[in-house]
């Protein structure tokens, strides 16, 4: 494998909901670095696999889809509260890829390993030399183990089930307490049950709980820990 230079690379894991976009977006503003949502990858290929009637059950046949689609991730070109712009072969599917059905069908996309490794080059390159904010589950200890900086945020399932039912109302999206519950539940077994890259926090990550705190609070606290990290490097410590 190519030499790839990540040193400046913010690693920031967790469950879902946990405040790592809310976090992340503000994080790279300051930093002036670039977003980067590796989950919308696992979302985009799950809205191909639909598209394109390869069933979420065939693991290998997914893996060759992967090699015929392009997925590009860009900054925000609309300000419809999006983070990032998500292209699929060139069609803006930034909001196709966030519904309730690709919900219900991405973790298991997500969790064949032949899915994992098809799109391990992909994440690498893109945060190739550059000043990055990665945002996923496993980028700390499987993606990008060599990033400068390791966050993984975590939160009480009843937070975060809060969370994301705002998010969904924000988005005109009903749901209820109870469902989006139980889909968050469904969602971390099987993110920290699959044997491939399971959900974990890095041995070096920092970990920080959000619950019941500001998120400038915690983006400060990132921040500083980001800039303190250059500042040796810097040194040359
Ligand atoms: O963060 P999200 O909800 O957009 O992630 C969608 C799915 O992809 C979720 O099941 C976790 C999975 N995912 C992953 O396995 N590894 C990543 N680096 C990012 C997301």
């Amino acid at each position: 494998m190519a030499v790839l230079d990540h040193h400046r690379v913010i690693a920031i894991d967790g469950p879902g909901a946990a405040g790592k976009s809310t976090v992340a977006l503000q994080l790279a503003e300051h930093l002036g670095a670039l977003l980067f949502d590796t989950g919308a990858l696992y979302r985009a290929v799950t809205l191909a696999s639909l598209r394109h009637g390869v069933s979420g059950a065939d693991a290998d046949g997914l893996a060759r889809l992967i090699d015929r689609i392009r997925i590009e991730i860009h900054p925000a070109s609309v300000a419809d509260g999006r983070q990032i712009d998500v292209l699929l072969d060139g069609e803006d599917v930034t909001w196709a890829i966030r519904t309730p059905e690709i919900d219900a069908l991405v973790s298991r996309v997500a969790a064949y390993p032949q899915v994992r490794d098809a799109l391990l080059p992909v994440q690498r390159e893109i945060a190739d030399g550059k000043t990055a904010v990665l945002v996923g589950r496993d980028i700390g200890t499987v993606v990008i183990p060599e990033a400068g900086t390791k966050i993984y945020l975590d939160a009480s399932t009843a937070e975060r089930a809060r969370r994301r039912l705002v998010e969904l109302d924000s988005r005109g999206i009903a749901s209820s307490y109870d469902v989006v519950l139980h889909d968050l539940q469904r969602r971390d077994a099987h993110d920290s049950e699959r044997a491939t890259s399971p959900l974990r926090a890095a041995p070096d990550a920092i970990v920080i709980d959000t619950d019941g705190r500001a998120i400038e609070d915690i983006v400060h606290e990132i921040e500083t820990t980001v800039r303190s990290h250059w500042e040796s490097e810097a040194r040359g410590e």
